[in-house]
C-alpha cells in the first residue's frame, strides 16, 4: 500500500495516529511501517476492542465433568497399546514456548533459563532428557516440535544451534512460529512501540492451532505418519508428554482430545478447572468460578470443580486440523506497556493484549478424555521470579521426583 493508501485506511478506523511520526523516519523505515499497517486486519481489532468484556460464565449452564483417574485404571493394557503407537512413530510433542514470561522477568526465551540442577540445566534440556529416555526406551527418534513467538524466535534457534541440539537429531526438532496482535490502548487505539513499529505481542498460546496450519506443520506431521500430538507448556519442568498410558487411553476408546488433570489439594488452589459447559468441556479460571462451585464437592468429599488443567494435551490430527480453521474467543487482558505517546513521550500505560486460550479448543472436539494424574509427579511450573511456582520451587520439585 502507498502512503495515501494507508492513510485513507487508518483515518476510515481512527487509527491514523500510526503515521504521526512517518516523516521522521528514513525510507527503509518508512517501507517497513507501511508494510506492518497493511497486515493489521482494522475490522478484527474493532470487534476485538468493542468486545473486550464480554467472556464470562455467567449465563452458562455449568456442571462437572468425567474424570478417569491414573490410580484406578490397569495401566498396563493401556501401555501396550500406547506403546506401540509411541514406537511406529505416530506420536510427536509439542512445546509452546511463544510466552513472554512477564512474571517471571527473565531475559530471554523462558525454555533457555538455566536452572540449578545436579548440574546447571535449562528448561529445555529438561525435554530433550525425557526424548533421549524415549529413544532409549523406544528405540525411535521422536519429533519435537517447538513453537517460537516473533520476539523469541531468533534466540531460542540460536540457543539450539550453540548447545548443538543438546544431542538430539537436529532433524527431528522443527521450530516454528506463532502469530502476534497489535496491543491497544485504553481508547481502543493500535500501540506504536517506537516511532516506525507498532507494539506487537504474541496471540496466546490458542495461538497454536492457527499456526501449526500456517507454519506447515500439519502437512509435516501427515508426511511422517504422525497421528497425535501431545501440547505441553514450556515452563512446566516435569512434564511427561510422551505418556503411553494416555495415549493407549485415547486409542482405545477413540478420544479424539485427552487432557491431563491433577485434583486440587485446596479448593483455593487458583488453576483453571476442568467443568462441562453448556454440555461441552470447558476450562473455567479460577476467578472467573463463582465461590459456590470452587467448595462444592460430591458424596465422597471430593472437589466437584477440583481438576487442574495444566497445559498437557493430546489431540489426534483430525482435530488438530479441523480447530486450525476455526476461530477462538480472544481473551483480554489490561498490562502496563511502555507506549509512544502521541505527544512523542514514552508513558507506561495500561493496554490490552488480546490472547485465544489453548483450552478454548476443547469444546470442538468429538470426545474428550480428562486423566487425572499425581500433581508431585508431573507439575513443577516455572511462572514467577520468586515464591509460588518460581525456579526455586520447581527444582525442588523436580530433585524430589527424580532423588537427586
Ligand atoms: P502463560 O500463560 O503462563 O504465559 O503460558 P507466559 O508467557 O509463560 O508467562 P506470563 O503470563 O507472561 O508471565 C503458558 C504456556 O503457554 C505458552 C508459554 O510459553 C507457556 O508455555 N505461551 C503463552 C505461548 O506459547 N504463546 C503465548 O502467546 C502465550
Amino acid at each position: 500500500m502507498t502512503y495515501d493508501e494507508t492513510l485513507h485506511l487508518l483515518e476510515k478506523y481512527n487509527q491514523e495516529h500510526l503515521l504521526k511520526f512517518y516523516n521522521e523516519l528514513d525510507e527503509h523505515q518508512k517501507e517497513n511501517l507501511l508494510n506492518q499497517i497493511s497486515k493489521i486486519d482494522f475490522e478484527y481489532e474493532k470487534s476485538l476492542y468493542e468486545n473486550k468484556d464480554d467472556i464470562s460464565i455467567i449465563d452458562n449452564d455449568i456442571a462437572p465433568i468425567q474424570v478417569i483417574s491414573k490410580e484406578k485404571i490397569d495401566t498396563e493394557k493401556y501401555d501396550r497399546i500406547g506403546e506401540e503407537y509411541i514406537k511406529t512413530g505416530k506420536l510427536a510433542v509439542c512445546s509452546m514456548a511463544g510466552g513472554q514470561g512477564t512474571r517471571l522477568g527473565f531475559d530471554g526465551p523462558k525454555g533457555c533459563y538455566i536452572l540449578d540442577l545436579d548440574k546447571p540445566t535449562s528448561i529445555f534440556e529438561t525435554i530433550v532428557k525425557k526424548l533421549q529416555e524415549a529413544y532409549d526406551k523406544y528405540n525411535v527418534c521422536i519429533y519435537w516440535y517447538i513453537m517460537t513467538s516473533n520476539q523469541n524466535h531468533n534466540e531460542t534457534v540460536g540457543f539450539f544451534e550453540q548447545n548443538n541440539y543438546f544431542g538430539y537429531d537436529k532433524n527431528h526438532i522443527i521450530f516454528f512460529n506463532q502469530g502476534e496482535l497489535p496491543l491497544l490502548d485504553i481508547r481502543g487505539k493500535i500501540a506504536l512501540r517506537d516511532k516506525a513499529n507498532i507494539f506487537m505481542a504474541p496471540d496466546g498460546n490458542g495461538g497454536i492451532f492457527r499456526a501449526l496450519k500456517n507454519e506447515n506443520i500439519i502437512e509435516h506431521m501427515k508426511n511422517n505418519n504422525i497421528k497425535y500430538l501431545a501440547v505441553g507448556n514450556v515452563d512446566n519442568i516435569l512434564i511427561n508428554m510422551i505418556d503411553s498410558t494416555i495415549l493407549g487411553l485415547m486409542v482405545d476408546e477413540q478420544k479424539d482430545l485427552a487432557s491431563k488433570s491433577f485434583m486440587k489439594p485446596t479448593p483455593q488452589g487458583k488453576w483453571g478447572v476442568f467443568c462441562k459447559k453448556n454440555g461441552k468441556p470447558q476450562v473455567i479460571e479460577y476467578i472467573e468460578t463463582p465461590k459456590e462451585l470452587i467448595e462444592a464437592r460430591n458424596e465422597n468429599n471430593e472437589l466437584l470443580y477440583g481438576d487442574a488443567h495444566f497445559g498437557c494435551n493430546y489431540f489426534d490430527i483430525d482435530l488438530l486440523e479441523r480447530i486450525s480453521t476455526e476461530k477462538l474467543p480472544m481473551h483480554a487482558a489490561c498490562k502496563k506497556n511502555s507506549i509512544l505517546e502521541n505527544s512523542g513521550e514514552y508513558d507506561f500505560s495500561n493496554t490490552y493484549k488480546f490472547e485465544a486460550f489453548i483450552f478454548d479448543s476443547f469444546e470442538k472436539a468429538n470426545d474428550v478424555l480428562i486423566y487425572r494424574v499425581k500433581k508431585d509427579e508431573e507439575f513443577a511450573p516455572i511462572k514467577n521470579k520468586e515464591g509460588d511456582e518460581s525456579p526455586e520451587t520447581a527444582v525442588e520439585l523436580y530433585k524430589k521426583f527424580y532423588g537427586i
